[in-house]
């Protein structure tokens, strides 16, 4: 008995568990490329190797009621024109921090006009020189045109590395208000 136990011991060495830990490596590698086209679950390629992002879980922990949701109004503090603040945009209700690209949303940047709002219908059809298309409001546009754009948008904003989810809008109700007309010469988005 005493000499079988010995036995069992010795088979099970370092080396498998090198052998298990490797191929679960090699695994977990293969899965990932499938699902996120990067050996490593997007880990290294992304927001997770910046130190300010850290910075900002940090401070989410320790300010947590200056995150989460918040209304249109709250959101507008967050346009860049106050350099202590981060500057906000949103997407379908989604609140990310696009601080660092201060010369794309900061005041002259090409689109300022997202920072602080929800302007979702713009991110939909390209209208920008039409005022009245500066809105989160998405009635009377194609449903399948407004999911498929604004979910290419989250994504880009979730996996851009130097962006992060923040929380999100509280809308008011658009019960009262006339959907804004249709638009449909706006620009074309060259991405995607
Ligand atoms: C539906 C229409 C469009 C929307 C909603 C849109 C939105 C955006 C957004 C949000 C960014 C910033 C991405 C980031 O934060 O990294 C961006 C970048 C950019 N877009 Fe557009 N865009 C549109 C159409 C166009 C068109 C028609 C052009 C030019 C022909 C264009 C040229 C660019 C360029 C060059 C950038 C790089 C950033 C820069 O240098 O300012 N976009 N676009």
């Amino acid at each position: 008995m005493a000499g079988s136990k010995i036995e069992t011991r010795q088979r099970f060495t370092f080396l498998d568990i090198f052998r298990i830990f490797g191929g679960l490596l090699i695994f977990s590698s293969v899965l990932s490329y499938w699902f996120t086209s990067t050996a490593s679950w997007n880990l290294l390629e992304g927001k997770y190797t910046n130190v300010d992002f850290y910075k900002f879980e940090f401070s989410r922990l320790v300010f947590p009621s200056h995150y989460g949701t918040m209304s249109l109004k709250q959101l507008s503090l967050y346009n860049g024109t106050d350099s202590s603040l981060p500057i906000y945009i949103s997407v379908n209700g989604t609140i990310f921090d696009v601080t660092k690209s201060k010369h794309i949303y900061g005041p002259g940047g090409r689109y300022h006009i997202f920072a602080g709002h929800d302007y979702s219908r713009l991110f939909v059809n390209g209208c920008f020189k039409k005022r009245d298309q500066w809105t989160f409001d998405l009635r009377g546009l194609d449903r399948q045109v407004v999911q498929s754009t604004l979910e290419k948008w989250s994504q880009y904003f979730t996996r851009h590395p130097e962006y992060w989810r923040v929380g999100c809008v509280d809308f008011p109700s658009l019960k009262e208000i006339e959907p804004p007309e249709i638009c449909d010469d706006g620009l074309v988005y060259p991405g995607f």
